[in-house]
C-alpha cells in the first residue's frame, strides 16, 4: 500500500504529484485514508508562499475520509471509521499533516465521526470553518460564548454574524443558534435561505442603504454579544462599523489581521486552527452531525477528482465562490 501527494516544491510552483510514505501516528493522532477535500483561500495563498515553513511541502487543510490507523492514546476512533478532521501542516510545517494527500496523519482531537446520511464530500466543507467560527466564540479572550448542547434553550442574546454566507459565518451561525444564542446575519440576498437554513433567525442584505438600522431593530432589548466579521477585509469596516456604533460599540472577531481599531470597537484577529476546539470535537460535533443539528453547509461544489485536480480547484477558488465550498474528491 502507497500513499500519494501533491508536493510543493517551493513558492508559486505547480503542485507535484508523487508517491509518499503513510505517514506514521503519534499517541494522539489518527491516520486518514482522505476521500475527499476541500479548498480554502489559503491553500493558493500557500502555494503563493504565505508562511510555508519549509520545502517540499504539502498544504491542505479540510478532509473527510476513512481512518487507516489510530494512535496509541486514541479511543474515540477504530480503524475503518469514517469521519471529518482538519488536518495541521499550517501549524506543523510537516508534509505528513498536509490534507492534500491520499494519507494524513491530524490530531484524533480535531476529528469527528461522519454519519453515513453525510458523504465525505459534504463533511469535508466543515472543519475549517468550524475552527475559525470557534476560536472567535470560545478561545480565551474573543467572545466568551457557551459552547452548544444537544438541547439549547433560547437565552435572550443576540450574535451578529456579517458574511453569514461564508463558510465561516455558515458554521459560525450553527454554533451560536446550538447555544441557544438568536443570530442575526448579513449575506447577499442569494444566500438569504442558506443563511436561514443554518439557522439565523433575521438576515439583512449588507448593501442595503438601511442595514445598521435594521440590525439594530432586530437586536431590540436583547443582550448584544459580539460580531463575528468572517470578511475581515478593511472595506467591510464601511459596514460593520455603523451596526457596532448603534449597538454602542463591543467585540469583533475577524478573519484578518484588522487595521485601525474604530472608536468604542475591539477588533481581535482569529486564526482559525488550535487546540482550543476540541472540546467541540470531542463533545459535540459527532452527535450533532448525527442528529441534524449540525448540517453540512454549505453545499460541497466538486470541481475534479484526484489530486492532480488540486490545481484547478486552486484556479476556482481563487475566483468568485458564493455560497458553496470548493471540493475535490480523492
Ligand atoms: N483567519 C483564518 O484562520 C481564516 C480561516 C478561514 C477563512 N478565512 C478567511 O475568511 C474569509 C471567509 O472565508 P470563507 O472560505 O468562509 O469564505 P467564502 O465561503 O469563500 O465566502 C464567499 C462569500 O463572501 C461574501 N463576500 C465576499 N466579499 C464580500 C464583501 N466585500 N463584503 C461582504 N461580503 C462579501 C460573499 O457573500 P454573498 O455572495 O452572500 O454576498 C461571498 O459569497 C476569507 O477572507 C478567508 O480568507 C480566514
Amino acid at each position: 500500500m502507497s500513499n500519494f501527494s501533491a508536493f510543493l516544491d517551493g513558492e508559486n510552483k505547480p503542485l507535484r504529484v508523487a508517491e509518499s510514505h503513510i505517514p506514521t501516528p503519534g499517541p494522539n493522532d489518527i491516520i486518514v485514508r482522505n476521500h475527499a477535500v476541500a479548498i480554502n483561500t489559503v491553500d493558493p495563498a500557500q502555494q503563493a508562499g504565505f508562511k510555508v515553513a519549509r520545502y517540499p511541502t504539502v498544504l491542505g487543510h479540510d478532509l473527510a475520509g476513512i481512518v487507516h490507523e489510530v494512535g496509541s492514546s486514541v479511543t474515540r476512533f477504530k480503524d475503518g471509521d469514517r469521519v471529518l478532521g482538519h488536518a495541521w501542516q499550517f501549524l506543523t510545517g510537516q508534509a505528513e499533516d498536509g490534507a492534500f494527500s491520499l494519507y494524513t496523519r491530524i490530531p484524533a482531537g480535531n476529528a469527528a465521526i461522519l454519519p453515513d446520511n453525510i458523504d465525505f464530500k459534504q463533511g469535508s466543507v466543515l472543519p475549517v470553518a468550524i475552527d475559525t467560527a470557534a476560536r472567535g466564540f470560545y478561545d480565551t479572550g474573543f467572545m466568551g460564548l457557551n459552547l452548544p448542547t444537544a438541547d439549547a434553550k433560547p437565552n435572550g442574546k443576540v450574535v451578529i454574524v456579517y458574511g453569514g454566507s461564508t463558510s465561516v459565518g455558515v458554521a459560525a451561525i450553527q454554533l451560536a443558534v446550538n447555544a441557544g444564542y438568536r443570530v442575526i446575519a448579513t449575506s447577499s440576498p442569494r444566500n438569504h435561505d442558506l443563511c436561514r437554513e443554518a439557522g439565523a433567525a433575521d438576515v439583512f442584505d449588507y448593501k442595503s442603504l438601511s442595514v445598521a438600522n435594521d440590525i439594530a431593530k432586530s437586536v431590540g432589548n436583547d443582550q448584544f454579544v459580539g460580531l463575528w466579521n468572517t470578511i475581515g477585509i478593511p472595506e467591510s469596516f464601511d459596514v460593520v462599523t455603523p451596526i457596532m456604533q448603534k449597538l454602542s460599540g463591543g467585540f469583533v472577531a475577524n478573519t484578518k489581521p484588522s487595521g485601525p481599531t474604530p472608536e468604542n470597537i475591539t477588533v481581535k484577529f482569529v486564526l482559525g486552527l488550535g487546540e482550543y476546539s476540541y472540546p467541540l470535537w470531542e463533545h459535540w460535533i459527532t452527535d450533532a452531525l448525527a442528529s441534524g443539528k449540525l448540517k453540512a453547509l454549505p453545499e460541497p461544489k466538486v470541481v475534479g477528482k484526484g489530486l492532480e485536480s488540486l490545481e484547478h480547484a486552486f484556479k476556482v477558488r481563487n475566483g468568485d465562490v458564493s455560497g458553496c465550498k470548493i471540493v475535490v474528491e480523492l
